[in-house]
């Protein structure tokens, strides 16, 4: 499985994308449409939120779980955008019917929680995707299956309807805006209905079968419901033990977890930061990053690499490999720091602090490493690394004693380094 080992954006999409042509299955275990994986594919670039980054690569099976909130007008458009690009998704992309549905008044909600919220505003992403989560952890949210009889999907949204408004109406003062929802669902129930399964159930006959199985997270470790900066967080749980209830796939038959970090940091929306950089520098690194929010186009916050944090990231999900992503982004500068230990008050800190207070204060204690100011843009060997760069990895990896086995150094596939005699090289096919 993938994980983001940051605040999301790491590059996921890449290199789910780069792995897929090694795997069999491709599935989403969290999150939403909130998620934007970008893929540049020969010269085309494909945002996708919903569909798993598998999907590009001809013959392959994308499964979206019963842990993901489902929004079905997003996916529709998604399928459309694909079938124009020329991919064919049918027979081989399917959503769980355990999987939760997002309607339009969870938008409204998002937006509306978001405005009520006199100072610690989180910065949603505005796509419903914590409404959604809320009702299915209070038991009356309603899933795909329940689409497919549009009799009873009708009596029981009315219900949902009724209570939600009258939530809406005493918290945020505002009626909900429902008019056409039914039948617009009712529409795109027939449209919905061949990619509606029991991917669990698919699962397990792939794994029984021999087949290779990846499993894809969407956001971050730091962005994880329980483990991340609370609350600046989503609303899933976007670590490996999600995979695992999102997904219906017992935790005993994932054997390796793949942490993605960029080889620096980044964080669109609010909450702590330790690393981050002042203004000046962020921008920087911002223009020669591309980082603008994949799905807002908002800006992105951006800091130096934090190895407390990917420590913690790489314990919490037992990464066994890591991916090192965007490194040509640091080609020009001349010195690179490091956080690589926090202190609080005046004291180091020996675990990641729980509250979001407390990590706004921390102060980080830096390296400063010797940049190699040479393009490595596009180079597909590691050897051909200039000997700072592969100093910067070698430094990273043997703080975090975990190995690095893939470095990406653009956003097309083959500006990609599969690094020799490592874990992850060993499951390329
Ligand atoms: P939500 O997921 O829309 O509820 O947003 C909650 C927080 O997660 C906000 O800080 C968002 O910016 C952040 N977030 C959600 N999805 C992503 C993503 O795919 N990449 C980066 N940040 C995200």
């Amino acid at each position: 499985m993938v994980v983001g080992a940051q605040w999301g954006d790491e590059g996921k999409g890449k290199v789910v994308d780069y792995l897929s042509a090694s795997f069999d299955l491709i599935a989403r275990y969290q999150g939403g449409h909130n998620a934007g994986h970008t893929v540049l594919w020969n010269g085309k670039k494909f945002v996708l939120q919903l569909v798993p980054s598998g999907i590009l690569r001809p013959g392959k099976t994308a499964l979206i779980g019963p842990g993901v909130v489902f929004d079905p007008a997003a996916f529709l458009s998604e399928v459309d955008a694909l079938a124009q690009a020329g991919i064919d998704v049918s027979g081989r992309l399917f959503v769980s019917n355990r999987a939760q549905l997002i309607f339009p008044f969870h938008r409204q909600l998002d937006r509306a929680s978001e405005n009520a919220r006199a100072g610690a505003k989180i910065g949603t992403t505005s796509r419903g995707i914590g409404p959604s989560y809320e009702d299915k952890m209070a038991r009356r949210g309603m899933r795909v299956g329940e689409l497919l009889d549009a009799q009873s999907f009708r009596r029981k949204l009315d219900d949902l309807i009724r209570e939600k408004n009258a939530l809406s109406e005493a918290l945020y003062a505002q009626p909900l805006d429902v008019s056409g929802l039914a039948d617009s669902y009712v529409a795109m129930a027939d449209r919905i209905r061949p990619f509606v399964a029991d991917t669990a159930a698919m699962l397990w006959r792939a794994a029984d079968e021999g087949r290779a199985l990846l499993f894809e997270g969407a956001q971050g470790t730091m962005l994880d419901i329980d483990h991340g900066t609370y609350p600046y967080v989503t609303s899933s749980n976007a670590t490996s033990g999600g995979a695992a209830t999102g997904l219906g796939f017992p935790p005993t038959r994932i054997t390796a977890v793949v942490g993605v970090t960029k080889a620096y940091t980044t964080r669109v929306g609010n909450g702590p930061f330790p690393s981050e950089m002042p203004e000046l520098e962020a921008g920087e690194v911002r223009n020669r990053g591309v980082e603008f929010g994949a799905v807002t186009g908002r800006p992105r916050r951006c800091g130096w690499l934090d190895l407390f944090m990917l420590r913690y990231a790489t314990r919490l999900n037992g990464i066994s490999s890591l991916v090192v992503t965007k490194l040509d982004v640091f080609d020009t500068q001349r010195e690179i720091q490091v956080a690589v230990g926090y202190r609080y008050r005046g004291s180091p800190l020996g675990e990641m602090p729980a509250e979001a207070e407390i990590l706004a204060q921390v102060e980080p204690e830096y390296r400063t490493l010797p940049g190699w100011c040479t393009p490595t843009s596009s180079i597909a060997r590691y050897d051909e690394l200039p000997q700072a760069a592969r100093d910067y990895l070698r430094f990273v990896a043997d703080d975090l004693g975990v190995e690095i086995g893939m470095i990406s150094t653009g956003p097309e596939r083959d500006a990609t380094i599969i690094a020799p005699s490592t874990q992850l090289a060993s499951w390329l096919r």
